[in-house]
C-alpha cells in the first residue's frame, strides 16, 4: 500500500528558546527509519517556527499549529497562510480539538480554513475527533463524519492532507484508545471516503491517531491496518519521540 507512514509532533503551547533548542538536537541525534519509510513533522508554536526550521535536520519538517481563514490584513493576532508560505511553512495543523472546543471553531469554520490554506499551497493536517459524551452516546462515526464532510465541501483535492482522529477523551488524559478503537474510527473515515469522495482516496490518504501516544503504546497502534502514523503531543516534546517514530518499522514489516 503506498500510503507512507507519518509521524506529527503537536508541541501546543509549550517551550522556551532552550527548552525548544534541546528538542530539536535530540531529534537531529535521533536513529529512525529512513525518510521514504517514514515522514516526520513536528509543529512549534508560532514564535519558534523559523528557528526550528532552521535547525531542524533535513528530513524532518515543520507545521504551524493553525492559521487565519483567509488572506490576511486587518486581524490581530491572527497569522495567515500566505505568511507561512512566505516563511517556507509546508504544513498546518487544522480543526485540532483545543481550538474547536475552546475557541469555539465549527466545522464550518474548519473547512474555509483547511480550503483556504490548501489554496495557498500549504500542506494541512486536518483534526477530527468526539468527546467522551459523544463516544458514550454511540455518536462516535457521525460526529468524525460531519466534521470530514465540511472539509469535503470546500475541499477536492486531497492530496495534501492527512486527517487525525483524535478522540478529545485521549488526549492529555493518558488514556489512549485501544488498537481495535483506533482501527475501528478510521476504518469508518477510510469508508466514508470510499463512499462519498472516491475509491482512490480512500484508498491513499493517510488517517493518523492522536491522543496519548508513547513509546510503549504506538507499535500496537501501528500495526492496525487503517492506523498510518500518530499526532503526538506530550511525548513529542520527549526523547520517547524518537522510539514513536521507529514503530513506521512495525508497519514496513506488517
Ligand atoms: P497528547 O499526545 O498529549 O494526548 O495530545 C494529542 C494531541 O492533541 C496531538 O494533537
Amino acid at each position: 500500500m503506498a500510503r507512507k507512514f507519518f509521524v506529527g509532533g503537536n508541541w501546543k503551547c509549550n517551550g522556551t528558546t532552550e527548552e525548544v533548542k534541546k528538542i530539536v538536537s535530540t531529534l537531529n541525534e535521533g536513529q529512525v527509519p529512513p525518510p521514504d519509510v517514514v515522514e516526520v513533522v513536528v509543529s512549534p508554536p508560532f514564535v519558534f517556527l523559523p528557528l526550528v526550521k532552521n535547525l531542524l535536520r533535513p528530513d524532518f519538517h515543520v507545521a504551524a499549529q493553525n492559521c487565519w481563514v483567509k488572506k490576511g490584513g486587518a486581524f490581530t493576532g491572527e497569522v495567515s497562510a500566505e505568511m507561512l508560505v512566505n516563511l517556507g511553512i509546508p504544513w498546518v495543523i487544522l480543526g485540532h480539538s483545543e481550538r474547536r472546543q475552546i475557541l469555539n471553531e465549527t466545522n464550518e469554520f474548519v473547512g474555509e480554513k483547511v480550503a483556504y490554506a490548501l489554496s495557498k499551497g500549504l500542506k494541512v493536517i486536518a483534526c477530527v475527533g468526539e468527546t467522551l459524551e459523544q463516544r458514550e452516546s454511540g455518536t462516535t462515526v457521525e460526529v468524525v463524519a460531519a466534521q470530514t464532510k465540511a472539509i469535503a465541501e470546500r475541499v477536492s483535492n486531497w492530496a495534501d492532507v492527512v486527517l487525525a482522529y483524535e478522540p478529545v477523551w485521549a488526549i492529555g488524559t493518558g488514556k489512549v484508545a485501544t488498537p481495535a478503537q483506533a482501527q475501528e474510527v478510521h476504518f469508518e473515515l477510510r469508508k466514508w471516503f470510499h463512499a462519498n469522495i472516491s475509491p482512490e482516496v480512500a484508498a491513499t490518504i493517510r488517517i493518523i491517531y492522536g491522543g496519548s501516544v508513547n513509546g510503549a503504546n504506538s507499535k500496537e497502534l501501528a500495526v492496525q491496518p487503517d492506523v498510518d502514523g500518530f499526532l503526538v503531543g506530550g511525548a513529542s516534546l520527549k526523547p520517547e519521540f524518537i522510539d514513536i517514530i521507529k514503530s513506521a518499522e512495525v508497519k514496513k514489516s506488517a
